[in-house]
């Protein structure tokens, strides 16, 4: 089955449409937006689908969508709970939080994605918000100098269905929300 057809087959055409002629290319981060918001991660057949949109080859596509971390090729959960472990956020117990974020999580050892499929968990270089460490991003909305009791009380919201408040704006409803928002389909939920 297609991933883009009928409205969201428009909604890819409509985004490549933002772009002059001749530039299309430069439409594939939201093209793969889109494709996350719609499966949840991008498949190889969204990778497919991009690059005959835009007259590309699926290794061009596959190219950029492996370099981004915030475009998921596997399987990944409701939520995608990201802790900053670079220096800044280690010298102020990112560490401590990552784990305490991993057992709530209930995630197999070795594995990022928790047994009920709500929560993906990793690690991120740094986010950019240093002077808030340690830093953790909820369906990439931060939330600041978080604690490992913090973080415990953050993911068991999230697996009782609730969308926790983050330090700036609003949160996103979940992992595919925050692609759609980052399609440029929907306004930021901040
Ligand atoms: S080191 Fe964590 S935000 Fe910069």
């Amino acid at each position: 089955m297609a991933v883009f057809e009928g409205a969201t087959l428009a909604e890819a055409r409509a985004i490549v449409a933002r772009y002059p002629a001749g530039r299309e290319r430069s439409s594939v981060m939201p093209l793969l937006y889109l494709g996350q918001s719609i499966e949840g991660r991008v498949t190889r057949e969204a990778l497919r689908e991009v690059a005959e949109l835009l007259g590309l080859t699926t290794a061009e596509i596959e190219s950029v969508a492996s370099f981004y971390t915030m475009i998921r090729l596997r399987p990944t959960g409701t939520h995608v709970v990201t802790v900053c472990t670079n220096l800044a956020c280690a010298l102020r117990g990112a560490k401590d939080v990552y784990e305490a974020a991993h057992r709530a999580s209930d995630i197999p050892h070795g594995a990022e994605l928790s047994e009920d499929g709500v929560i993906s968990l990793h690690e991120e270089e740094c986010m950019g918000a240093c002077e808030r460490a340690p830093v953790v991003a909820i369906d990439f909305a931060y939330h600041d100098e978080i604690s490992p009791a913090r973080v415990t009380e953050l993911i068991q919201a999230l697996r009782r269905g609730e969308v926790p408040a983050p330090s700036r704006g609003t949160a996103p409803r979940d992992f595919r929300h925050a692609s759609r928002v980052l399609a440029g389909l929907e306004g930021d939920p901040a």
